[in-house]
C-alpha cells in the first residue's frame, strides 16, 4: 500500500467509496429518515458533495491510499488547516469495503497528522457519529480523546 496525493482523477472512485462507506452513519441520511428527501437531493448526493468540497477546499490535503500492484484506489482521508489557530481537522476518511481491517485507515490518519505537524498544527480533530463503533475504536487508539457530544436537529422549512 501506498498513500500518495489526490489527483482530480481520483474524485468518482473517492466518491463510490464514501457513498458507499457511509450507509447508516451519514447524518444527511439521519435527516433524510426524518424528514424524507429535501431540496430535491438525496443523503447520497449530499455525502457526495462534502468530498468535492474537501477536495476543492484543500486539494494538497487530501491522501489517497493506493495498493502497491495495480494502483487501486483502497481509501482516502480528507484535511482542513486552520493557520491561525493551529488546527487540523479530518472532516472524511473512508476505506474501500475490501480493503477494511488492514489498517489503511490507520496508516491515512497518520500520515494526515504528519502532514498537519509538518504545517505547524498544534492540534488535530476528528468526528464520529455514535453509530460508529470503528471511528469510536480507531480514533482514540490512534491518541485523540473525547472532547464532547452534539446533537444535530433538523427541520423542514
Ligand atoms: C473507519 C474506516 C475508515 C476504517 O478503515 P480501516 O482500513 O478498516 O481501518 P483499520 O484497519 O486501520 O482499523 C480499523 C480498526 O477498527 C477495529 N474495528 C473494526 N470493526 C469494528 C467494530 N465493529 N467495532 C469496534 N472496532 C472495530 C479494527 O479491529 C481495527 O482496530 P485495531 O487496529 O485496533 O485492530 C472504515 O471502516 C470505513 O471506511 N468506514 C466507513 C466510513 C467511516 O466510518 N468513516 C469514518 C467516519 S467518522
Amino acid at each position: 500500500m501506498q498513500i500518495r496525493l489526490y489527483q482530480p482523477a481520483d474524485l468518482p472512485e473517492l466518491r463510490r467509496i464514501t457513498v458507499e462507506g457511509f450507509e447508516g452513519i451519514a447524518i444527511d441520511q439521519n435527516v433524510e429518515r426524518q424528514l424524507g428527501i429535501v431540496g430535491g437531493h438525496d443523503w447520497r448526493w449530499r455525502k457526495a458533495r462534502h468530498v468535492d468540497e474537501d477536495c476543492e477546499a484543500n486539494p494538497t490535503g487530501v491522501f489517497v491510499a493506493v495498493a502497491e500492484e495495480d494502483g487501486k484506489v483502497l481509501g482516502y482521508i480528507s484535511t482542513r488547516l486552520d493557520r491561525e489557530g493551529r488546527k487540523g481537522r479530518i472532516p472524511n476518511l473512508a476505506v474501500d469495503k475490501a480493503a477494511r481491517g488492514q489498517g489503511v485507515g490507520r496508516q491515512l490518519i497518520e500520515h494526515a497528522l504528519e502532514y498537519f505537524r509538518r504545517e505547524g498544527m498544534a492540534f488535530a480533530m476528528i468526528e464520529t457519529m455514535v453509530n460508529n463503533p470503528v471511528g469510536q475504536h480507531l480514533y482514540p487508539s490512534c491518541g485523540f480523546v473525547e472532547a464532547g457530544r452534539q446533537i444535530h436537529y433538523a427541520m423542514k422549512l
